[in-house]
């Protein structure tokens, strides 16, 4: 069983180590690390990105893709089911459905995600359809993504920007923060530094890997022994030494596509 992975760069890493935690398979992880970050750029640009992206994974024969970064998914998921209607692929999106079911205090929700998601169809067609409209703020981080690139997790400058970002609401008035960006938990130190204790962090993570068993069932895969390789659009050591941290990963190969 095959089964790909593919975001602008590290950020897609927060599903992928759920997922290998609980499945064996063979592996690709394809960080488009050449064009990253995505959340600002042109959307017609950034959907010929994903799709030569998604095209290799295709050749590559997965059985599954997981499109493990909510800004592709938000402008090119429709595009991509149709085009490769063999292959199973999966999105991601910014787990608001999660937050609702829990916020039994009916208190305001904020979603964070890049401007591109935020501004995105797909985004608001999901507030609407869970009837928040009232009830969901949205805030871009997209200096997150930027700093996570450069190998910055934590430190001054990631709460500077957390906290000047933050500084107009009142967290009293909120329960959740949806992470809905797969960059984003990256920086879950410091979010629950900076926020009150009574708010509770939530992203995609759990949602994608239940899916993915849910995928492997109705195909009927079977696990193969672990193997992993990691595409990446241009070479670099930081991704590599970023992505051996993150995963605790020492055995998979690396390819420049
Ligand atoms: N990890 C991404 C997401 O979930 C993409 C961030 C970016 O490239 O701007 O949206």
């Amino acid at each position: 069983m095959k089964i790909g992975f593919f975001d602008s760069g590290l950020g897609g890493i927060t599903i992928f180590n759920k997922v290998i935690n609980e499945i064996n398979a063979e592996y690709f992880y394809l960080a488009d690390n050449k064009n990253t970050p995505y959340g600002i750029k042109e959307k017609s640009q950034v959907i010929k990105y994903i799709n030569t992206c998604v095209k290799k994974l295709i050749d590559l024969e997965c059985d599954i893709i997981v499109v493990a970064c909510n800004t592709a998914t938000s402008i090119a998921i429709k595009e991509l089911r149709d085009k490769y209607k063999g292959t199973c692929i999966i999105g991601t999106e910014p787990a608001i459905k999660v937050a609702v079911d829990e916020n039994y205090l009916n208190k305001k929700i904020l979603v964070c995600a890049t401007t591109m998601t935020i501004n995105e169809e797909k985004l608001n067609n999901l507030i609407k359809n869970l009837d928040v409209e009232d009830v969901v703020e949205k805030e871009p981080l997209d200096e997150l993504v930027k700093y996570a690139e450069k190998g910055i997790f934590k430190g001054v400058k990631v709460e500077n920007y957390i906290s000047q970002r933050f500084s107009k609401y009142n967290f009293e008035e909120f329960t959740h923060l949806v992470l809905g960006c797969t960059h984003f938990p990256l920086f879950a130190y410091t979010f629950k530094k900076i926020l009150p204790s009574h708010i509770h962090i939530v992203d995609g993570s759990n949602g994608i890997l239940k899916n993915v068993h849910r995928k492997i069932d109705e195909k009927h895969l079977q696990e193969s022994s672990f193997k992993c390789k990691v595409l990446l659009t241009k070479p670099s050591d930081m991704f590599i030494s970023n992505f051996k941290n993150i995963t605790n990963l020492d055995n998979f190969q690396v390819e420049i596509i």
